[in-house]
């Protein structure tokens, strides 16, 4: 994956390390509390999973950002596997980080592990998923999750023609026939996509212009436990048994890796490429973004990880220099103990129409990493 780092990351390098030991926030780190350089500090950056793109590229992101800021930096990558997120964070601990940044697997699952953090004045940043239960997070970075949601929602409206370009309504009463699929019940952020989906799908359900064949609107009924591709596939597959045999004419799709799992379960069912519902995503995902070319996807949201890398980073390096880290939302992440103060990034709808502009001239990836 050829992405391209480009300017935030050289504005970035040229940050200096010099401190500005003013004290007041957790953490600020042992050198700067002496005086001295956290050149070469530690800092722990605890990532899910190396299956899907998205955290692949995030993990290497805020690594590379945070070297050229001259730290060290121990990189874990955990499987989805809980128990192994929780002791590669035990042994960043143990092996002397000066700071955490993390994306949980499951956001309830780091109370204890944390504990240890907090014990030993570690400061802890969550990293696009909110660690819930624990008073030891100090900072979340993330995208306005919910607006992800509502932009998902949004962009099914316009490819089954209810909404046109500019979000008006056109008049289209359809009824369509749609299935609604969530997120990881266990990730803080797929009840955030959902509720701005519904939101925005409700007056719509309400009205009969949608219809969803199975029944299934309850997030119980739509979450894919992980976010595993197979298990959309599946879900589909037993929904267009369950369905009445309608044609389905959308997809609520809340991830890249979930749509590929629900198209392949389509085309198997018998839709042929040019007839394939709308179908949603998000992350802007390569596999996705070809398919968008070709046809088959109809939507995703990108979600720029370098400008969520630089985001931490950031607030890695003002907690280092004992300095408070910009924030710009301070209401909306309770996390059953605090709420934490957040930093929020746009996200921006992706189809075939802007998708050059979008993720190509942006330099996010190559027109080569899209053939
Ligand atoms: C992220 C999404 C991603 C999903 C599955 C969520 O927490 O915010 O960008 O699609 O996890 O990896």
């Amino acid at each position: 994956m050829n992405r391209k780092y480009l300017a935030g990351i050289a504005a970035a390098s040229i940050l200096t390390l010099s401190l500005t030991a003013c004290g007041g926030s957790r953490g600020g780190g042992d050198a700067a509390a002496e005086g001295g350089s956290n050149e070469g500090a530690k800092i722990g950056v605890a990532m899910p999973t190396q299956q899907s793109e998205r955290w692949i590229a995030d993990g290497e992101n805020v690594k590379s950002q945070l070297e050229e800021l001259g730290y060290d930096v121990d990189l874990q990558f955990a499987n989805d596997d809980i128990p192994t997120q929780i002791s590669q964070i035990e042994n960043m601990i143990n092996g002397g980080v000066k700071a955490l940044v993390v994306a949980s697997i499951d956001g309830t699952t780091l109370t204890s592990v944390l504990d240890q953090a907090e014990a030993q004045d570690i400061p802890v940043i969550a990293y696009d998923r909110l660690i819930n239960e624990s008073d030891t997070v100090d900072y979340y970075t993330t995208f306005d999750n919910e607006e992800v949601g509502v932009q998902q929602a949004t962009s099914l409206l316009t490819g089954l023609g209810i909404l046109d370009a500019e979000g008006k309504e056109t008049g289209e009463m359809g009824p369509f026939d749609v299935e609604l699929f969530a997120g990881s019940p266990d990730d803080n952020n797929a009840t955030f996509f959902w509720d701005g989906a519904m939101k925005t799908l409700k007056p719509y359900l309400d009205s009969g212009v949608l219809r969803v064949p199975s029944g299934q609107t309850e997030f119980e009924q739509a979450a894919i436990l992980r976010w595993l591709p197979d298990t959309a596939q599946d879900r589909m597959e037993d929904l267009l048994t369950v369905g009445g045999g309608e044609r389905l004419e959308g997809v609520l799709s809340p991830y890249d890796g979930l749509s590929i799992g629900i198209i392949s379960a389509l085309t198997s069912g018998g839709y042929s490429a040019d007839e394939l519902p709308v179908v949603t995503g998000q992350d802007a995902e390569v596999g996705s973004v070809k398919s968008i070319v070709e046809g088959e996807q109809y939507s995703t949201i990108f979600k720029d990880v370098r400008e969520l890398g630089k985001q931490a980073v950031t607030m890695v390096d003002a907690l280092m220099k004992g300095e408070e880290p910009e924030v710009n939302d301070t209401e909306t992440y309770d996390n059953g103990v605090k709420v934490v103060p957040a930093y929020l990034l746009e996200s921006q709808i992706v189809t075939v129409d802007n998708y050059e502009a979008a993720l190509v001239e942006t330099g996010y990836y190559t027109e080569d990493d899209l053939k």
